[in-house]
């Protein structure tokens, strides 16, 4: 996890830094700190715990720490505690990690990613002369590139490039070296970091948002490589030290996506951007009234070939792939199971070799959805990635990608990335339909229409808001909330009951509406609170009986269905309707207001809504 930004330029760097690691607090925010050269003048490094408006207090919001070249870090602990000596940047000389002011070490750095063999390198380095002052692998990294730079003096590039043959890990790694001012150079692998460049200044960051005010001219750095940049200029050179052209690519986003635009939070703000967000995946996906995946090279044949599909994702990623098991199965009849990234890739697979392996992914960076890709690579099997993040390592490594167009996501807690991959698989699942056969030409088109009319339907959702805010206030305080259904219900419910839990902090479960009575239902008591999703017609009234065991035992329950079910009064307390939609893909309607109920549950309990405590968006940990 963590988040890096570099800068080097005529401009103060401190300020830039700053509002770059603004931008990609969503990736830790434990501590931060940065690092900056005025000159040649040795290099100032300043660290804070906690969030980053205490390091922005400290150096006066920038302008305590003149110079125009620096690097910067936001952090999520994995190595070490958050404490202030753990926080980078860290330096190569021994005794300077806790210092706050001109660092005499000839390497100075900060690192997103996590050293596998550090114990191993932290031995050979103390045999020679290091010593250690925090916890980090971070430090053992720089101290590494520390020793090749001294030991063969050829220079910062060959240092790096030692250090990567000999590293075991993921890394996105940014050093000054004393002895250049002006430059930083830098290297990853299988951590994110793009390199972007304006006239007379060019910048480092983890993802597009931290660069987005200030250039979007990019370049996408690969695995192994490093790259040496000073004002202006990008230099890349692979692991022989030979330099290597890459290509420049435009960033379509603008900056005012990444900014609250009068919202008081970003979740909010991208709750209400989610019928653009599944407008603009559909639109890149359906031509003059027809599907069209030629984009990511899917073929009617690859689609009538595939004899089963592995859904591979983790977190709400893998909620979708949860929803498209149910649909996937039902219009397109192929086995489909979604499967934990995390678990995967730890198991003998006996799947069919013409399993198509499908890694949903906002980041397009997860450590385990990554590896599980890897891994289906490697067996042979055809992959193919649904990814909102441009460039990403996944997008980059799968045969074939389909890119929802969600837009910088900011909050941790993802809506409308998780909205656009739910109308990426619906568009999939319908076009699979069609090439094997399963449907007519005129439910083809009916289909079509359904999800067309589903970003006007959402916005319709979105209007209710008010009511969910009064619920959320008068349950705030709920001690234990279970959400259940049966089928896509069930799916959504697990993504509703997420939402919930992770910024809300009150515990909550999702459950299939029948194994309640298996044992969880002894759970319930005076007022615990019981919401049924209960959108699917054939299955409500067996939910509806579920929820009725529950209220017998002192629950307090909430249906959520659609216009038209209006006997879902008659037994629960409070209804939530949402619009009629087809039952394949009114999930897209019902997981709305859950996502505002968990919102403003953590307003009223007056939670950090967008940095919740212990989580960062993007995992690039196993
Ligand atoms: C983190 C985020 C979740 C996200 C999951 C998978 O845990 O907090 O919101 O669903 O990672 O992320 P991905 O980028 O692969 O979709």
């Amino acid at each position: 996890m963590c988040g890096i930004v570099g800068y080097t330029g005529t401009e103060a760097a401190a300020p830039i830094l700053l509002d770059g690691l603004s931008k990609l607090e969503y990736r830790g925010y434990d501590s931060a700190g940065i690092a900056v050269r005025n000159g040649t003048a040795l290099a100032e490094v300043v660290k804070a715990t906690g969030k980053l408006r205490n390091l922005a207090e400290k150096i006066d919001n920038g302008a305590a720490l003149p110079g125009s070249c620096g690097i910067g870090h936001t952090r999520w602990a994995t190595h070490g505690e958050p404490t202030k000596i753990n926080a980078h940047p860290h330096v190569s000389g021994n005794a300077t990690g806790s210092a706050s002011g001109p660092v005499e070490s000839d390497v100075v750095g900060v690192h997103n990613g996590i050293i596998e063999n550090y114990e191993e390198l932290r031995d050979k380095l103390t045999r020679n002369g290091y010593r250690f002052y925090s916890d980090t692998d971070t430090e053992i990294l720089i101290k590494l590139v520390d020793y090749y730079y001294k030991k063969y003096k050829i220079g910062p590039i060959d240092a790096i490039n030692r250090m990567m043959v000999r590293v075991r890990g993921s890394y996105a790694l940014a050093l000054m070296f004393r002895d250049y001012p002006g430059e930083i150079y830098a290297a990853r692998k299988d951590s994110p970091m793009i390199i972007g460049v304006s006239e007379g200044a060019a910048y480092l960051a983890s993802d597009v948002p931290a660069l987005l005010k200030y250039t979007r001219q990019v370049y996408y750095i690969d695995n192994h490589q490093s790259v040496r940049i000073l004002p202006g200029e990008a230099h890349f050179f692979d692991l022989n030290g030979d330099e290597v052209d890459m290509p420049l690519t435009e960033i379509t986003w603008n900056a005012e996506a990444a900014e609250k635009d009068g919202f008081e939070h970003f979740m909010i703000k991208e709750i209400h951007e989610q019928p653009k967000a599944v407008r603009d995946t559909l639109n890149s996906m359906i031509k003059e009234g027809q599907i069209d995946l030629s984009g990511a090279g899917l073929t009617d044949e690859m689609l009538q070939k595939i004899r089963a599909i592995r859904i591979v994702a983790c977190g709400s990623a893998w909620h979708v792939g949860m929803v498209s098991q149910y649909i996937m199965e039902d219009l397109a009849e192929i086995p489909v199971r979604a499967e934990l990234a995390s678990e995967f890739r730890y198991r003998k697979l006996l799947m069919d070799p013409d399993t198509l392996v499908l890694v949903i992914s906002q980041s397009g960076e997860t450590a385990d959805s990554l590896a599980a890709l890897r891994v289906a690579k490697e067996k042979g099997y055809a992959t193919l990635a649904i990814v909102n993040v441009v460039g990403s390592t996944i997008a980059r490594e799968a045969d074939h990608v389909l890119y929802t167009v969600a837009g910088p996501e900011i909050a941790v807690a993802t809506t409308k990335a998780y909205s656009a991959q739910l109308a990426a698989m619906y568009v999939l699942t319908v076009q699979a339909a069609k090439a094997r056969g399963r449907i007519s030409e005129e439910a083809y088109r009916g289909y079509l229409e359904e999800l067309q009319a589903l970003p006007e339907k959402i916005a319709r959702t979105l209007e209710d808001k008010e009511r969910i805010q009064w619920f959320a206030a008068k349950y705030a305080n709920a001690h234990d909330i279970f959400f259940i259904g049966r089928g896509v219900d069930y799916a959504i419910s697990l993504e509703g009951s997420l939402k919930m839990k992770e910024i809300s902090y009150i515990h909550s479960e999702a459950y299939a509406a029948g194994e309640m009575k298996h044992g969880t239902i002894s759970l319930v008591e005076d007022g615990t609170l019981v919401i049924g999703v209960l959108t699917q017609k054939e299955l409500l009234e067996k939910t509806v009986s579920n929820m009725a065991e529950c209220k017998a035992r002192g629950a307090y329950l909430m249906g959520l269905t659609s216009y038209g079910n209006y006997s879902v009064e008659d037994s629960v307390n409070f209804t939530i309707y949402v619009p009629k939609a087809d039952p394949h893909f009114i999930g897209s309607l019902a997981i709305v207001p859950l996502q505002l109920l968990g919102y403003y549950t953590s307003v009223a309990r007056g939670l950090d809504v967008d940095q919740p405590r212990n989580l960062a968006k993007s995992v690039t940990v196993e």
